[in-house]
């Protein structure tokens, strides 16, 4: 679908907290996708675009790359790759208001929680050590922070840290796996983003309509 050089391409994720927030955004902006749930690629029926469903993690890639004009991410994943890419060329076009989390501190329920300095010397286990490492520097703390791409509620129990940093929406995972927020270190929502890099000037048109399409839902849920 690529070849289709005039065509849109709004990257959004394929499964997660945020696939059914971004198909909805899409479907109320009037966007018909052709494809069922299983294709990595969508056609847009009645809109000049294409849905690519990926990664959320890659979204702010293929955005700040130009592979994708558009993409809807998490406000937490593209702060991250914000703070590690040395040239991130996307933007904020609308905060979405939707899939509200935030980035916690957590430890096990019987942890002494005096405040940041409890963690000077600790280890952290976390998906974002960018933004986790920043927050260290701002509170003043020395701890070291250990990337973990996913099940980072285990780090504590497996001893690969006595501390994680992971997203919490409903609180439900840090309490089914005995751990308890104990610091608030980022607040997300989902955003639409867009890259920096220059459109050829059928794709800015598009872009600007399909931006006050979304700017009319948001709108309405005002
Ligand atoms: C996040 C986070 C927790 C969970 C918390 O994962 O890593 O596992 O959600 O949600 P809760 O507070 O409602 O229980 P997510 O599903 O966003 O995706 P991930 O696979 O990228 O971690
Ligand atoms: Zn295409
Ligand atoms: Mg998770």
């Amino acid at each position: 679908m690529l070849v289709d050089a005039d065509r849109l391409h709004i990257a959004i994720q394929k499964s997660g907290r945020l696939s059914d927030v971004s198909r909805q955004l899409l479907k109320d902006a009037g966007l018909r996708l052709q494809n069922g749930r299983n294709a990595l690629t969508a056609r847009v029926e009645n809109f000049p675009a294409d849905i690519m469903f990926v990664r959320d993690d890659d979204i702010p890639t293929f955005v700040a790359d130009g592979v994708c004009e558009f993409g809807i991410v998490g406000g937490n994943v593209l702060e991250e790759f914000r703070l590690s890419s040395s040239e991130p060329a996307i933007e904020v076009v609308a905060p979405l208001g939707q899939a509200r989390c935030s980035l916690k501190l957590a430890a096990p329920e019987a942890t002494v929680w005096e405040g940041s300095s409890t963690l000077e010397g600790q280890r952290i286990a976390t998906s974002y050590p960018a933004i986790v490492t920043r927050w260290l520097a701002e509170q003043g703390v020395r701890a070291s922070v250990v990337k973990m791409n996913g099940a980072v509620e285990l780090a504590p129990r497996l001893r690969i840290a006595p501390f994680i940093c992971d997203l919490v929406s409903t609180g439900a995972t840090l309490e089914a796996n005995g751990l308890r927020p104990v610091a608030d270190v980022f607040d997300s929502e989902a955003v639409l983003v867009r890259t920096t890099r220059d459109l050829s000037e059928p794709k800015r048109v598009q872009g600007e309509a399909l931006l006050s399409r979304v700017e009319g839902v948001l709108q309405t849920k005002d």
